[in-house]
């Protein structure tokens, strides 16, 4: 089948059907080998990108910063104090003009909507850099770093630890689903994913020969898992519930203990970082409690995180050239 993705916006992995999310990923390996050969790309020659960040962050920018300019476009960065982001002008406003003067926008910050929005009205494709519901960049990049693991993804299965609810879980579950592998997602009863999209990822999985379970069990989570994975505890805009997600996160912890618990010694470890895994940042000198990964894992032999971060660029870029490039 003939993959086409031109003019597509990239909001959430619900919207791409499994050979789409695979084109995705076969891109990102082809241009990741071209950039290590030293080939340089123009597959967005000419192009001018608005990266509009809510947010803060440093790999989602950085890959679309560098994505741009490997392959001859020109980034355009609009924080939060750049632009109205809905405050004195609407966001479908907003989207009309900057359609009017760029090729492609990204957007990361806080509701869904905006993304939706701004794709609805901006005329040329949108990509999500995170939103309170989906981090699909992510997803592409954290099974880039299994497939250069494991080989074939379908089948493998995914154990992860953590909030149940928050954008990368969602993500992970739904992108699994579509890729026919097996996602388990491990969390307190109180952090349990939404019942409706766990609904739609099972109907999902039944199609490709995957699957989702839900579970509080730490052992049942992770037996054979072929990864395990971990986000911080309070995303962004969470931090008043610090203190709550340590009391009921605490024994999700990523431990040397957990990862035997798999019964597999090939297990990898990700996450999406930024991680606390030690007491060397403000934050986790405040409240040495909030790590969600000891530093034996984080630092160990089965950990794969900086080359999953290196795999934001090289699947951002894919993700740009398949809906942008010439
Ligand atoms: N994983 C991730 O989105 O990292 P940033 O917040 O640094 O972009």
């Amino acid at each position: 089948m003939t993959v086409d993705l031109k003019g597509r916006p990239f909001l959430k992995l619900l919207d791409f059907a499994p050979d789409e999310n695979r084109h995705l990923l076969a891109l990102a390996a082809e241009l990741k080998d071209k950039k290590k050969s030293g080939a340089r790309g123009r597959a967005l020659d000419g192009l001018n990108i608005a990266l509009l960040f809510e947010k803060p962050s440093t790999r989602t920018r950085c890959a679309f910063t560098v994505a741009c300019i490997d392959e001859g476009a020109h980034p355009e960065y609009l924080g939060k104090g750049d632009i109205q982001f809905g405050k004195k002008e609407t966001v479908a406003d907003t989207a009309r003009v900057l359609g009017r003067m760029f090729d492609g926008v990204e957007f990361r910050g806080f509701s869904h909507q905006t993304v939706e929005t701004l794709a609805e009205y901006a005329g040329v494709p949108v990509w999500n850099g995170l939103t309170d519901d989906w981090h699909p960049t992510q997803f592409l990049a954290d099974v880039l770093t299994m497939q250069e693991e494991f080989g074939d993804l379908k089948g493998q299965t995914l154990a992860y630890a953590g909030d149940g609810r928050n954008n990368v879980a969602n993500s992970l579950m739904v992108g699994c689903a579509k890729l026919g592998m097996h996602c388990r997602i491990v969390s307190p009863e109180d952090l349990f994913p939404e019942p409706d999209l766990v609904a739609a990822v099972k109907e999902i999985a039944s199609t490709t020969g995957g699957s989702l379970s839900v579970t509080s069990s730490v052992e049942d989570g992770v037996r054979g898992a072929d990864a395990i994975y971990a986000d911080v505890w309070a995303s962004m805009g969470e931090e008043d519930l610090i203190a709550e997600r340590i009391r009921i996160l605490g024994a999700y912890k990523i431990t040397e203990k957990m990862m035997a618990l798999t019964g597999k010694p090939g297990t990898i470890f990700l996450h999406c970082l930024p991680a606390f895994h030690n007491l060397d940042t403000e934050v986790s000198a405040k409240n040495p409690d909030i790590q969600e990964v000891e530093d034996a894992v984080f630092e160990g032999p089965q950990s794969r995180v900086f080359d999953q971060a290196e795999n934001r660029l090289h699947t951002i870029k894919a993700v740009m050239v398949a809906t942008l490039g010439n």
